[in-house]
């Protein structure tokens, strides 16, 4: 437990991880990197480069410091955080490994005389506080995977059972487990974690699954990354027959119980929680818009499909709109998402609920413009395909 003392401390550092955070968590993982290879498979090196994960965590750490009198006030961050962790089967075991990494990166970066013995001891504790909580709420997810109808612990062998091409730059795989029992019913909007080794390298990436789930496969979509490691490896070496490992779906973008008019809006790869989502809502009968941005037909996924929905169902309405269309294509809309175009694609009263996903820059363009056309705040919601960060235009 931590004593007044050293909430007293840990309030006081603050305004140090406000200025020092990211600088803070560049050098611990750099640190733990180099000295734990055990954990390395666990993060992805791309993120690690752009500076998004070391941003995530101290942005974590700092509104954990900031509420350190009231924990109830980080449930979402929690929530997100134990999902995260949860697709990448972080484990008890990781918790000293990050714990004693931290604690020599406040006294390296810091120095002696601001991290004195007595600081190090308040965020020693405070650390094993945050990190009960993360550890005691990841047990209940992994045992509620484990006991649900299909459900796992770990990882599970499953074949590609069919491999698609959906555009010129995402394919399909669809994946039914390997002992042929049931899998674990996900949410629509959720995604699972995947292990691979590629050259001797392990790695883990999440990928949303974009199709309902039916209790028999999953179905992923993935975009070619230029230079993507494992991207590319699932589009160049993985074919039907072959087995990939994956860890139970997870992920607290999902869509929730409502009857109010639903806006799906997407751009690029981000297509895929909501392929999942308009499959869960269309027998509603609620109306569901569906905007997706690309660059041109050429990357365009799931064109003829989501077509094909919408004439078999008259609530659906789709739109779409292409930055740099090609000769003989033929958007609704050319250019990229403005807020004139969102007033006149979606229903006139703005009490809707809205989920969207694309690149950071259309995602922020998205919440800003649903802002000023009125949609409640509460009821939009969004996912990032890497670490969370804040959505500023
Ligand atoms: C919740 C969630 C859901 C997702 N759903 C999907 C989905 O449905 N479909 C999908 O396609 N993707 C999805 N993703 C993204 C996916 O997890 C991978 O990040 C993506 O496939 C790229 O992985 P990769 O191994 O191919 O690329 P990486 O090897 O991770 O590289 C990504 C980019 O970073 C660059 N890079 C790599 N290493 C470095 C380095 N050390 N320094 C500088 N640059 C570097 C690469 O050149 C490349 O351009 C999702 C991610 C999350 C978090
Ligand atoms: C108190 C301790 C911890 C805190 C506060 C914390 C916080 C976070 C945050 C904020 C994120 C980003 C979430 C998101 O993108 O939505 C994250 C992701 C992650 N965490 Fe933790 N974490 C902790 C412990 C650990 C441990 C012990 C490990 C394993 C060694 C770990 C591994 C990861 C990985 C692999 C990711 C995903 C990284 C990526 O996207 O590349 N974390 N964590």
């Amino acid at each position: 437990m931590l004593s007044s003392q050293q909430r007293a401390i840990i309030k006081a550092t603050v305004p140090l991880l406000e200025t020092g955070g990211e600088a803070l968590t560049r050098h611990f993982y750099a640190m733990m990197l180099e000295e734990y290879p055990e954990v390395r498979p666990l993060f992805n090196q791309a993120h690690q480069a752009s500076g998004a994960q070391q941003r995530a965590l101290a942005n974590a750490v700092l509104m954990y410091a900031r509420h350190i009198d009231r924990l109830e006030a980080l449930g979402p961050l929690v929530s997100q955080i134990v999902n995260k962790h949860v697709a990448l089967q972080i484990l008890p075991e990781h918790y000293p490994i990050v714990g004693s990494c931290l604690l020599r990166a406040i006294r390296e970066v810091l120095g002696a005389e601001i991290a004195t013995d007595e600081v190090i001891q308040a965020w020693g504790v405070a650390y094993g506080q945050l990190a009960d909580i993360l550890i005691g709420a990841e047990e209940s997810t992994y045992k509620e995977h484990e006991q649900a109808p299909g459900g796992w612990r770990g990882s599970r062998d499953f074949r590609v059972v069919a491999k698609t091409p959906e555009s010129e730059e995402i394919t399909s795989f669809v994946l039914a487990p390997v002992d042929g029992d049931a899998v674990l019913l996900q949410q629509p909007g959720q995604y699972i974690g995947l292990r691979m080794v590629i050259d001797g390298q392990e790695q883990r990436r999440n990928y949303s699954l974009s199709a309902q789930g039916n209790g028999r496969q999953y179905r992923i979509s993935v975009k070619r990354e230029a230079e993507g490691k494992v991207s590319n490896y699932l589009h160049d070496h993985i074919q039907v027959g072959d087995t990939l490992e994956l860890f139970p779906p997870a992920g607290d973008f999902v869509l929730r119980p409502s009857s109010k008019p639903l806006a799906l809006i997407t751009a690029g790869v981000g297509i895929t929680p909501a392929l999942a989502m308009l499959e869960a809502a269309r027998d509603s009968g609620r109306p569901i818009h569906f905007i997706h941005y690309a660059r041109h037909g050429g990357v365009h996924a799931f064109k003829q499909w989501i077509e094909a929905q919408s004439h078999d169902y008259p609530q659906i309405s789709y739109r779409f709109c292409y930055s740099a269309p090609r000769d003989g294509d033929q958007p609704h809309a050319q250019g990229v998402v403005s807020r004139e175009q969102l007033a006149e694609w979606l229903p006139e009263n703005r009490d809707l609920d809205a989920y969207f996903l694309g690149p950071k820059p259309f995602m922020a363009q998205v919440k800003r413009h649903l802002q000023e056309l009125g949609v409640p705040g509460e009821q939009c919601r969004y996912e990032f395909f890497g670490p969370a960060s804040q959505l500023d235009a």
